[in-house]
């Protein structure tokens, strides 16, 4: 994950210099699939107290949520939000929430987050039970998407998924999916890195959709700088139903049907048996 996170910021330079030039335009949608709706489940869940295991300690195997922190109280393990987070002073660590406020890093806003819904003293609105991320860096504000870029996002996004390829190869970090890179640089359409990245999403389950949450960190990390991308995803999810399957993602990248195969569990199911 974190690779691909990496060479998300990287190459975004890429993916934007087609669309910093061009006029901003509005055509703002009400509701969208992908922007600020989901809730990541299993948040609900109030200060878990499991029996220790003989010789182990309790918080090794225990898994706390976003923003707390596993503490030993007499022998059992318990999740407590975290009580400090390191101050950061330069705003490359910001992050902005759903309800469109500054934190100065993801910590802090987790931390909020856990405060707010355990309605602990310190959390910053109590009426805000969720607190989730929307992108890293400063709120700000959010230009819509002009029809026009729109209509060329697929182009670009398909080169880029293609550069990003390249790269990850140069830096032997493509693994499993090098077959496809060449078979990629064959065509125009660089159809198998569409497939690719449909690959690479599909990891959390591996499940043959994509969904938000699997989609949640390359969207806050490029949300701020491209603001096509949430209305294209939205546009990708033709059924409305959350969730992208490989065919939507082809066809929202413009491919012909017959050229969308599903090669994922291949070289998936060879590169687990090594
Ligand atoms: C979010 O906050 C930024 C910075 O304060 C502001 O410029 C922007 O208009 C806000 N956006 C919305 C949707 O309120």
């Amino acid at each position: 994950m974190m690779k691909t996170v990496l060479l998300t910021f990287l190459l975004v330079g890429v993916f934007l210099s087609g669309a910093l030039a061009k006029k901003r335009g509005r055509n703002k949608k009400d509701k969208s699939t992908f922007d600020n709706v989901i809730e990541l489940g299993a948040e609900e869940s109030e200060v878990e107290i499991s029996e220790k295991v003989e010789g182990v300690s309790p918080c090794a195997t225990k898994e706390c949520d976003r923003g707390e922190l596993c503490t030993e109280v007499n022998g059992k393990a318990r999740c407590g939000c975290l009580e400090v987070c390191h101050e950061e002073l330069d705003p490359k660590y910001s992050v902005c929430s759903t309800k469109n406020v500054t934190y100065g890093s993801e910590c802090h806003l987790d931390r909020d987050h856990c405060l707010c819904r355990k309605g602990k003293p310190g959390c910053s609105n109590a009426n805000a039970r969720k607190i989730h991320l929307d992108y890293f860096g400063v709120c700000k504000e959010l230009t819509p998407c002009p029809d026009k870029e729109m209509e060329q996002f697929p182009i670009r996004m398909r080169d880029w998924l293609f550069a990003v390829m390249r790269e990850l190869a140069n830096r032997h970090m493509l693994d499993e999916y090098l077959d496809m890179l060449e078979d990629a640089r064959r065509d125009d359409m660089h159809a198998d890195a569409v497939l690719w990245k449909f690959c690479d999403l599909d990891n959390h389950p591996r499940d043959r959709h994509v969904t938000r949450r699997e989609l949640l960190f390359i969207i806050s990390a490029i949300k701020p700088m491209e603001h096509c991308l949430v209305p294209f995803l939205d546009e990708c999810d033709k059924d409305d139903d959350h969730k992208i399957t490989l065919a939507e993602w082809g066809q929202c990248l413009g491919l012909e049907s017959d050229v969308i195969v599903d090669k994922c569990r291949d070289i998936q199911d060879k590169a687990l048996k090594g």
